[in-house]
């Protein structure tokens, strides 16, 4: 039997690199490539908001551009800013909320790739997210944010499970949904992490709450804020080459948010 872990996923920012971590690079390529065809002039800083562990941002911080993160967790923005020092790089992420926020000073391009956007359960936290980032990025720069949206003609995909190892330590973790209130809006998940080491074997079981988003509400969303235009619509695959519709079947996406 494995030993219980408490508290929140997010406080074990280590397991959730080894995680989350081991796939960033389609992301990364995928962020360069929209810096490239999607941002009105050059793209020197760049904002994720809800960065956890800065899995991305470190790496385009090594590439000179100037990076910015904000957490609700601060074990998570801890974990961050000790990567960025390692690579010589200024501590750049603080804690926040990223429905209440103010930079220093406009970035170019802010993304926010794997459903973070959907831990903000109501339509107020959202539009108010919506607007932190519209006063966050500068005119003709872009917000790349990354959700599932609950498809309508078919059913959603109920369940994931990742495998990562790195020398003695592997997570194995899965996530699978609970409930689906779609009037509420509301989505609720299980997820595990098994720990395993040489020593044990350790288990943490969190419920996290989703807001739910078909197309239709998320245009809506984004035409009520008023800040962005949608300028385009890639899907996990992260390919620049290939838009996706945005129908009834749209599940994995990635919007490219365009500062008005
Ligand atoms: C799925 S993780 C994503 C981390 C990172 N963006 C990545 O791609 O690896 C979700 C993150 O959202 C953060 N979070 C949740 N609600 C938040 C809020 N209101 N403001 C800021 N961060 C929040 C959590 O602490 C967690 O680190």
């Amino acid at each position: 039997m494995p030993q219980i872990l408490p508290g929140s996923l997010y406080d074990y920012p280590k397991y959730y690199d080894l995680v989350f971590g081991s796939d960033w690079k389609a992301e990364f390529d995928f962020l360069l490539d929209v810096f490239d065809r999607y941002t009105s002039g050059r793209t020197m800083r760049v904002f994720e908001p809800a960065c956890g562990t800065g899995r991305l941002l470190f790496r385009l911080g090594r590439l000179k551009l100037d990076v910015l993160g904000l957490d609700l967790n601060a074990k998570a923005i801890g974990f961050c800013n000790q990567r960025l020092r390692k690579y010589g790089l200024p501590e750049s992420a603080f804690v926040g909320d990223m429905t209440d926020f103010r930079l220093p000073k406009k970035v170019d391009v802010a993304f926010n790739m794997i459903n973070s956007f959907r831990h903000l359960t109501t339509t107020r936290q959202a539009s108010e997210h919506i607007r932190c980032m519209g006063q966050a990025i500068r005119k003709g720069g872009v917000y790349v944010l990354g959700l599932h949206l609950t498809p309508t003609k078919t059913e959603p995909v109920d369940e994931e499970s990742w495998v990562a190892r790195r020398g003695h330590l592997q997570v194995n973790s899965r996530l699978w949904t609970l409930d689906r209130d779609m009037k509420r809006r509301r989505e609720l998940f299980g997820m595990t992490y098994d720990i395993f080491t040489p020593s044990g074997h350790w288990q943490l079981y969190n419920e996290i709450e989703f807001r739910t988003y078909t197309v239709p509400q998320f245009q809506k969303l984004i035409r009520d804020e008023g800040s962005f235009a949608i300028h385009a619509v890639h899907d996990f695959a992260y390919d620049i080459e290939e838009d996706v519709e945005l129908d009834e079947y749209a599940e994995d996406i990635v919007f490219i948010l365009r500062r008005k």
